[in-house]
């Protein structure tokens, strides 16, 4: 028994053998080599017949290749068409400003005590008016602005008051300046135009902080845009010629209505800049007082600067110089209208005190400035901007009183308007000099004006 079932259980385990490897087979199969693994493994990897193996090594390599060169052309095109896309975006973009451009203005305003002026890019300066408002005393509702407002003054209805919402350059009533800019804006803008993109806007170097606040707010709630404030000093420097490259110093005095500032410009930026609140009106306010005082006529403001405009000079009056005007105005004794006549050397007298106070500020500046800005300054001299540049002789005056060359700007009361308004075609220039933000520069120089 114990034989049978081992010869069983042989049986079964060779049926089992046979099974797993027919002897045909295994008589016939020879080990395998190394080298038939390498040929197995590169049939595998090349998928291809044993004897084409060369052939196809070779296209491999053209393949990768092809691939390679498929890959640089498929970049090379991929970056011409990025470029063309790049190409064609910029010039979409160029068709926008210019079509923008015809739409809207880049303005450049120069808002003083005296006048407005705004200029528009490519249209050279197209609002100049007085800074007055005409309102109504019940309801302060504006009825007037600019020239029409300034016919009024000294004739105005009892129910009208005439303003003026900047004293010295700074804003004195919020409300009338925000109003009489978006007057004067909406006269600057060309027929195209619906809206105004942007505008540059002169400050003056000695404002303070809520100054400052008060313009740049008025500013935007003209709905002008976006509103870029430069020191006015740099801005008149640009409109009187001076290259903003130019590393050697230079001085610009603008004489406006009210102020007086001082600035010295080199290499693009504001060395020193200091003011004065005195300006060609306070010559208009002597004359008035004087007449009073010592003539008995009371007389308006326009009478004033009209005596100005026609008799005043900054150096006495020849000897031979007869030029006198009859002025009319109010008797003081009497209280009837009264005339009387005046002198071309009566109003250099009334001036003298102002122009010495000018000439003094002139000096007290210049002692301030560091050795090498006073060389340039020497080889220099000053260049005059403003209303004031325009009184005759003051060009004399101030050449006597500095020792200084003296220049006059060409058209000066449009030089610091052209200045902001080139400003434009200096982009980089622009953002380096806009003043939006209150700059602790200009902190040192702010409470020049006060007091
Ligand atoms: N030909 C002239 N002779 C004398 N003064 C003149 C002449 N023309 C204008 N002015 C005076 O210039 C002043 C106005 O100058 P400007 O327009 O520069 O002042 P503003 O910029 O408004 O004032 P500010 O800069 O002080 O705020 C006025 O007082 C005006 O009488
Ligand atoms: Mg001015």
């Amino acid at each position: 028994m114990a034989q049978k079932k081992e010869a069983k259980h042989g049986d079964k385990r060779a049926v089992k053998h046979t099974v797993a490897t027919p002897p045909d087979k295994r008589a016939t199969a020879t080990p395998r080599t190394p080298a038939d693994d390498k040929e197995i493994l590169a049939r595998r990897v090349t998928n291809a017949k044993p004897d084409a193996a060369q052939p196809i090594k070779a296209e491999q390599e053209n393949e990768s290749n092809s691939r390679g060169l498929a890959r640089g052309a498929l970049f090379v095109g991929a970056s011409a068409a990025a470029s063309y896309l790049l190409m064609r975006r910029k010039r979409s973009q160029k068709l926008i400003t210019t079509i923008r451009d015809l739409v809207s203005d880049s303005l450049a305003i120069d808002m003083g005590s005296a006048s407005t002026i705004i200029a528009v890019r490519g249209r050279g300066v197209v609002v100049d008016e007085p800074s007055v408002v005409a309102v109504k005393k019940l309801s302060g509702e504006p009825l007037a602005f600019g020239r029409e407002a300034q016919e009024m003054l000294g004739r105005e209805a009892r129910d009208v008051q005439i303003i003026s919402p900047l004293i010295d350059g700074v804003v004195a009533d919020f409300e009338r300046t925000q109003a009489m800019l978006e007057h004067f804006v909406r006269e600057a803008r060309s027929g195209f135009s619906q809206f105004s993109r942007r505008a540059v806007m002169s400050v003056l170097a000695g404002v303070t902080h809520v100054e400052q606040r008060a313009l740049l707010a008025a500013a935007e709630q003209a709905h002008i845009g976006r509103v870029h404030m430069v020191e006015e000093g740099l801005a008149a420097a640009i409109g009187a010629g001076v290259m903003m490259d130019d590393i050697r110093a230079n001085v610009v005095i603008d004489i406006g209505g009210g102020t007086t500032n001082i600035a010295v410009v080199a290499g693009g930026a504001i060395v020193y800049a200091d003011g004065e609140r005195l300006g060609s009106t306070d010559i208009d306010l002597a004359i008035i007082d004087r007449l009073r005082r010592h003539r008995g006529l009371i007389i308006g403001v326009s009478t004033a600067e009209r005596l100005k405009l026609e008799l005043c000079s900054a150096i006495e009056p020849t000897t031979g110089d007869e030029s006198r005007v009859t002025v009319k105005g109010r008797d003081v004794q009497t209280g009837s209208p009264g005339a009387i006549e005046v002198t071309a050397h009566e109003i250099y007298t009334v001036a003298q005190p102002i122009l010495r106070r000018i000439a003094d500020k002139v000096r007290d500046a210049l002692g301030e400035v560091p050795p090498e800005v006073s060389a340039d300054i020497y080889d220099r001299g000053i260049i005059l901007t403003g209303g004031g540049a325009l009184l005759d002789g003051i060009e004399i005056y101030l050449q006597q009183t500095t020792q200084l060359g003296v220049r006059i700007a060409d058209e000066p009361r449009f030089a610091i308007v052209r200045g902001l308004a080139q400003l434009y075609d200096e982009p980089l220039l622009l953002r380096r000099v806009a003043r939006n933000e209150f700059s602790p520069a200009m902190n040192e120089t702010a409470g020049a004006f006060e007091g």
